[in-house]
């Protein structure tokens, strides 16, 4: 059985694509595609079925990480039984997730651990703070996978 991975933002358009992609990627580069089920959500239903923010398209794409064909969705009490690990990006969707979570078997965490960190929601900012997240999101995701790997 693969392991099942939810990367988690409060919209599911700037932070969680680039990490479903990001960790999509490295899991690829290290030929481990079939060990896991990758998939990403928000807390938040605003933007539903939309495609991920430009900037973090354009990012992503800068880093040769294609996340164009992404659609937000959110999360679904669902996640809490069918995700082994569920992901957040920040302590706002940490604690919003654990509210939610019911008697959900998954494991919930932060992506960044050490130190214990927020990678900081974008939406709002200038195009720098779409890099600042990606380099979180790489930091964190090559860690995560270490430890998944285990
Ligand atoms: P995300 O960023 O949680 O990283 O997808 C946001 C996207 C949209 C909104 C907030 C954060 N919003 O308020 O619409």
């Amino acid at each position: 059985m693969p392991q099942s991975v939810l990367f988690v933002c409060l919209g599911n358009i700037c932070r969680s694509p680039l990490a479903e992609g990001v960790f999509r990627a490295l899991v690829q580069e290290t030929a481990q595609a079939d060990r896991f089920f990758i998939d990403s959500a928000g807390t938040g239903a605003w933007h539903v079925g939309n495609p991920p923010d430009p900037r973090s398209v354009e990012t992503a794409a800068r880093h040769g990480v294609d996340i164009s064909m992404q659609r937000a969705r959110k999360v679904h009490p669902g996640d809490f039984t069918r995700f082994d690990t569920i992901v957040a990006m920040d302590g706002s969707n940490l604690s919003t997730l654990q509210a939610r979570a019911g008697g959900g078997v998954a494991e919930l965490r932060l992506l960044l651990t050490n130190p214990q960190r927020d990678v900081p929601d974008p939406y709002y900012g200038g195009p720098d703070g779409f890099e600042t997240v990606y380099r979180l999101v790489h930091t964190g995701c090559r860690e995560l996978l270490e430890t998944l790997s285990r």
